[in-house]
């Protein structure tokens, strides 16, 4: 394995900015994983790990220690009854991943198709659209522990899956992601309750795996940046979830407003697109090559060029408006790397 030093970091994102990294080492096994820490250890230097590049933001400054990329490959297949179980390296392409079980008939994860990054980061970040969430499929996964220094694996029970959230942002540096195992259904069982599927598949109530995925992707190009033309990392911020109480109140305030239950949770969750185009009227507002995007004001899309510390301005401005109009504090879905 080779490391390299001084790595411009910005085309290992999509949002394409940032700084380089001190030294940069892509890791293909677990050997190499393991030579890659090792290396830093000795060096006494922090680590981050990046797989797609697709949810974060990097410091202009660049990171002053090691980055990691995961680029352990590989896609297996256990039939086992009525579902397969598939185990899926964490570098592997999430969408690529989805596009490969749809081939073979295999259901659970096609409203998750078009997301970018990779199999690491769905598991991290515990993605989830158009009513499906990867935590559903998700039986297993084995992970590099960076304390005891082992390979483990770890029941989808011990995971704490929530909303953007598991134990890998819980207790984040702790875990590195190796494979990713899903248990995936041979029934036809497609969930369109979503708005927009609804209203795509109301005269379809039963379409094949290829029609849901060629529907998500469809919707997806009307509400995301091309990232051919410029930088995005999806959703900037986590729509907030408030007690019902609060809920109660602002729908008082916003009648118009949806809100949507979390049956996982007793809170409510408020869609901060709406909130930031309704109420707010800054969708296409921009600050220093960076704004709020026209199809949906809850993606940052950031011009050629553009720094990291006026996406953050922009990201901050946001958060004080909404706060001073609504009372609601707000974080960001988007991991900064500084
Ligand atoms: N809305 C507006 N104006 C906007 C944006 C949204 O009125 O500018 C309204 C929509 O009409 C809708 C509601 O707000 O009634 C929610 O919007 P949408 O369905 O587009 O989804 P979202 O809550 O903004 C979440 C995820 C996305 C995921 C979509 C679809 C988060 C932070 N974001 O967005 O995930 O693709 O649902 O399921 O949970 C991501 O995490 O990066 C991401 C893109």
């Amino acid at each position: 394995m080779y490391i390299e030093e001084h790595v411009p970091l910005a085309p290992h994102t999509t949002f394409g900015i940032g700084g380089p990294a001190r030294y940069f080492a892509r890791v293909g096994t677990t050997d190499e994983l393991k030579e890659a820490l090792a290396f830093a250890d000795e060096k006494n230097m922090p680590v981050c790990v990046l797989g797609g590049g697709s949810n974060v933001l990097i410091d202009d400054r660049g990171f002053r220690g090691l980055v990691l990329q995961v680029a352990i490959e590989g896609i297996d297949y256990e039939i086992e009854g009525s579902q397969t179980t598939v185990t899926v390296g964490a570098g592997e392409s999430w969408d690529g991943f989805v596009s490969e079980v749809i081939d073979r008939d295999l259901w659970g994860v096609e409203n998750l198709s078009g997301i970018p990054g990779t199999v690491g980061g769905a598991v991290v970040g515990n993605i989830g659209a158009y009513g499906q969430v990867q935590s559903q499929t998700f039986a297993g996964v084995d992970v590099f522990n960076t304390h005891s220094k082992t390979v483990e694996r770890l029941h989808v029970t011990e995971c704490r899956f929530g909303y953007r959230e598991s134990i890998f942002t819980l207790e984040a540096g702790k875990y590195i992601v190796i494979h990713a195992v899903y248990a995936l259904s041979h029934q036809a069982q497609p969930d369109l309750s979503y708005t927009d599927l609804q209203k795509m598949f109301a005269e379809q109530p039963n379409p094949p795996l290829r029609t849901i995925r060629e529907a998500v992707l469809h919707i997806r190009e009307g509400k995301f940046p091309d990232l051919l033309k410029e930088g995005s990392a999806g959703s900037f911020f986590k729509n907030p979830i408030v007690s019902k109480d609060e809920a109660r109140k602002l729908l008082e305030r916003y009648p118009a407003m949806p809100q949507f239950s979390m049956p996982e949770t007793d809170g409510v969750k408020i869609p901060l697109g709406w909130l930031i185009d309704h109420v707010l009227h800054l969708k296409g507002y921009s600050e220093g090559g960076a704004r709020l995007f026209e199809k949906q004001a809850l993606v940052i899309a950031a011009r050629r060029g553009t720094s990291a510390s006026a996406v953050r301005a922009l990201a901050n401005s946001v958060r004080e408006k909404i706060f001073n109009e609504c009372g609601i504090s707000i974080e960001h879905e988007v991991k900064i790397i500084s």
